[in-house]
């Protein structure tokens, strides 16, 4: 499968992305080199979805790290606390985020019999890895997701959990970009994804990049198509994926998903097992991120409202487990009554 965007890459110890904001009429690329870089990408959401905040993260801590002058081990240890807490404020929902943040310190934790500047190598080694193992995830969440897209299929997708979400080929496009190289001719339906259209300006960038045969529709289209049968399956991404289930998805998710429930259409999540927090039971737990006012008044620096209304702006919903036909992982589907068990798959000190 081919890969055909560098949404992030580590080059001569900087972090280079995609500049999201800019997409689609721009492509361009920056250059982060503090984690304060990293921070505001994230915050602004210059670099965004779930699986690319982890890898982000993890190098905004490496860099916090390798551009201290270190004087001792005690010092060493004190900015990795600080700017594993700095980093882990950015954005509250993507569970990716703290477990790249976790991974770093783990890695330290372990190595704490050695000098700093070896820690900093090992922790370099373990940004790498989340790197690869996402792309390695999102291989396997394509052929997993694959198995179940027929030749004929009219698919539709909200956000976007494409490459530019990962370092990979994608979480929910994955499957879409396989079958459509094995010759399935399938259709998308992208969601535009208000308040600031990931699907319109970033699904359907990255989809009509690859040459996939895809439709854009606004998100109060969905119930119409539906209804008309002109849906066969959705898959989405997630945020973060609750022990029984429920998940965290780009805000419109829920209302996609009680949609499909009535229309009898199969609603998968795909994800990788970096995005499952077996620390929560339920959906409840999630936290929300709440987002500015002018995502909604203004579209584009235009406004589009009233001055001084108000305004309620959550980034995410939460789908209920029951909700969701099946979770896509690199390790397989899964129902959500089954996803306590895939613990298994976590690496020692790796949750
Ligand atoms: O606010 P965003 O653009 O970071 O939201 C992204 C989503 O909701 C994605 O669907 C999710 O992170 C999965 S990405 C593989």
């Amino acid at each position: 499968m081919k890969q055909i965007i560098k949404t992030l890459s580590w080059e001569k110890d900087k972090l280079k992305i995609i500049d999201q904001t800019l997409l689609p009429e721009k492509e361009e690329y920056i250059e982060l080199c503090t984690i304060e870089d990293v921070f505001d990408a994230i915050k602004t959401l210059k670099i965004r979805g779930a699986p690319a905040l982890g890898i982000a993260a993890s190098y905004g801590i490496l860099l916090s790290v390798k551009k201290a002058k270190i004087k001792d081990k005690e010092m060493f240890f004190n900015i990795l606390e600080k700017s594993s807490h700095y980093i882990s404020g950015c954005r509250p929902t993507a569970y990716n985020l703290f477990y790249g943040v976790k991974r770093l310190n783990n890695i330290a934790l372990r190595n704490r019999h050695l000098s700093p500047e070896k820690i900093i190598k090992k922790m370099e080694q373990e940004c790498r890895k989340i790197f690869n193992e996402d792309i390695k995830s999102s291989i396997s969440i394509a052929r997993n997701g694959n198995t179940i897209i027929k030749s004929g299929m009219r698919i539709l997708t909200h956000c976007n959990a494409g490459g530019l979400a990962t370092s990979g080929i994608g979480t929910a496009l994955a499957p879409i970009y396989l079958a459509a190289e094995k010759h399935k001719n399938i259709e998308v339906f992208v969601d535009e994804t208000r308040p600031i259209l990931q699907g319109a300006r970033l699904t359907m960038w990255e989809l009509k990049k690859a040459g996939i045969n895809c439709t854009l529709i606004c998100d109060n289209m969905a119930g119409f198509l539906m209804q008309q049968k002109r849906i066969d399956m959705v898959i989405t991404g997630a945020d973060r994926i609750a022990k029984n289930g429920d998940t965290a998805n780009k805000i419109g998710t829920y209302s996609i998903a009680v949609l499909a429930r009535f229309h009898r259409i199969p609603f998968y999540i795909a994800a990788p097992l970096s995005s499952f927090d077996f620390s929560i039971q339920s959906g409840n737990e999630i936290p929300v991120e709440q987002r500015n006012k002018e995502e909604i008044t203004h579209i584009k620096g235009i406004r589009v409202a009233p001055e001084d209304v108000n305004v309620y702006n959550p980034a995410f919903d939460i789908t209920p487990g029951r909700l969701i036909s099946g979770f896509i992982t690199e390790k397989g589907i899964f129902s959500y009554r089954d996803i306590a068990s895939l613990t298994e798959y976590r690496g020692r000190g790796n949750l």
